[in-house]
């Protein structure tokens, strides 16, 4: 089900040009890349979005050089939460509040085929916005029933993060990484402990497990979003179970910041988080030296695809505007810098094919390898509700023994049809 962006067959030659193409757009302006500003309506832009993550506010740099090419349509990020399933909530509600105070809407990859259902975000014209050059798993993100409904902002896959004092190599199976959890809680005393994946009852757990399981060499749907839990039910299981073994004692309610200071403070051998994680673990916690840590795919290329969409709300007043700033932020030369100086893996091929780049940051090779192998989550318009059905039953498994619902297939399926409305949906 892994569906694999499609790099250019960039022989490195010819990788070379493209260095110098990136060169230049690093220093030439970005009038060229952006619609005519005569065109843009006057008034200011509102994006609504999560917590950026990014080194040093990246995002807001480059709103803050939009507004300097464009004083007539400036930009303004206003922050959401920075738990995914509350930023998703309080979008929903300024969506369905109709008083046209979004503009631009900063949506997680698994949100935009619910809004676009539900009208509040609009099509782009594909003949007039241009696509090429973004990875292909980023960019079907942005797809739904046959139209573009944005562009990708920042691409996301879950990595493995080791303690590079401790092993020599990081784990290439699941098996090897369990036996390496026990080996160390064995020679620690339990004091260093297992696998610091995002386990509290939010979205990062749906990602934790459905890695988990595909770790196990199973899935919940197939490539073309069915539901298959009927004939995977052991690797499901068995995914859970290996889950329910390399989480720390007593299966912390983690997210992903939670998840950095387990690891941070020495006390996790492994850590499952996003890669914008490579940049900001070398600078400690307060007060605490940084922990020696390395970066790989998760074990058998087991990542889930994750990263956020920008699209221009349908009751923008602003609707060109808000495309131009989109196109401005989805740019080469923005993903670049979002790369570069923050840390967000790059939705543009010609980011990874950048020699300075790949010199300078040698993991973004790990990073291409598993974006390339990354499982995309279920595209539907109650993906949320799906989330919520499958986290119900991993939950029940993980904490409280709980064997997987008989009908667990059927459930999913009445959540994914939208029988079940979320609570939060209404
Ligand atoms: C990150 C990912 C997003 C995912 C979320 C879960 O923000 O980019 O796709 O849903 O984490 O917490």
């Amino acid at each position: 089900m892994a569906r694999s962006p499609q790099w250019h067959p960039l022989a490195w030659s010819s990788a070379g040009v493209v260095v110098g193409i990136v060169a230049v757009l690093l220093t030439t302006t970005i009038t060229g890349l952006v619609s005519n500003p005569d065109d843009l309506e006057d008034g200011p832009i509102v994006v609504l979005s999560g917590r950026d993550d990014s080194i040093d506010g990246q995002r807001q740099k480059l709103i803050s050089q939009w507004n300097q090419l464009h004083p007539r349509s400036p930009a303004r990020i206003v922050e959401a939460s920075p738990i995914a399933d509350a930023t998703r909530s309080e979008m929903l509600a300024r969506a369905q509040s109709g008083r046209g105070e979004v503009d631009v809407f900063n949506l997680d990859v698994t949100w935009t085929a619910e809004f676009a259902d539900a009208g509040y975000i609009r099509s782009l014209d594909e003949s007039r916005v241009s696509t090429s050059g973004f990875l292909a798993g980023p960019l079907a993100t942005c797809r739904y029933g046959g139209k573009l409904w944005a562009l990708p902002f920042n691409t996301d896959v879950g990595l493995l993060y080791y303690r590079s004092d401790l092993l020599d190599a990081p784990p290439r199976t699941w098996d090897e990484l369990e036996d390496k959890v026990q080996e160390m809680r064995a020679r620690s005393g339990n004091d260093v402990d297992g696998y610091a994946g995002q386990l509290a009852d939010y979205e990062g757990l749906t990602v934790t497990a459905l890695e988990a399981i595909r770790g196990a060499g199973g899935s919940v749907v197939d490539e073309d979003g069915n539901l298959v839990v009927e004939n995977q039910r052991a690797a499901i299981a068995a995914g859970i179970e290996r889950l329910r073994v390399i989480a720390p004692a007593g299966i912390p309610e983690l997210d992903e910041t939670s998840s950095v200071r387990l690891f941070q403070s020495g006390r996790a051998l492994f850590m499952r988080n996003w890669p914008v994680t490579v940049r900001s673990l070398p600078q400690g916690l307060e007060g605490t030296p940084a922990v020696a840590f390395g970066v790989a795919p998760l074990p058998g290329g087991a990542g889930v695809l994750g990263g956020q969409n920008l699209a221009v709300s349908a009751d923008s007043t602003r609707p060109r505007a808000a495309q131009a700033l989109i196109e401005f932020l989805t740019g080469e030369r923005s993903q670049q810098i979002l790369f570069e100086r923050g840390g967000l893996p790059a939705t543009r091929q010609v980011v990874y094919f950048d020699q300075a780049v790949r010199d300078r940051y040698p993991y973004i090779a790990t990073l291409e390898e598993a974006i390339s192998s990354a499982e995309l989550r279920p595209a539907q318009p109650h993906y949320a509700r799906f989330s919520d059905v499958f986290r119900a039953a991993v939950n029940g498994y993980l904490r409280h023994d709980a064997p997987l619902p008989d009908d667990l297939q059927d459930q999913l399926v009445d959540a994914l049809k939208g029988w079940l409305a979320p609570a939060d949906d209404g």
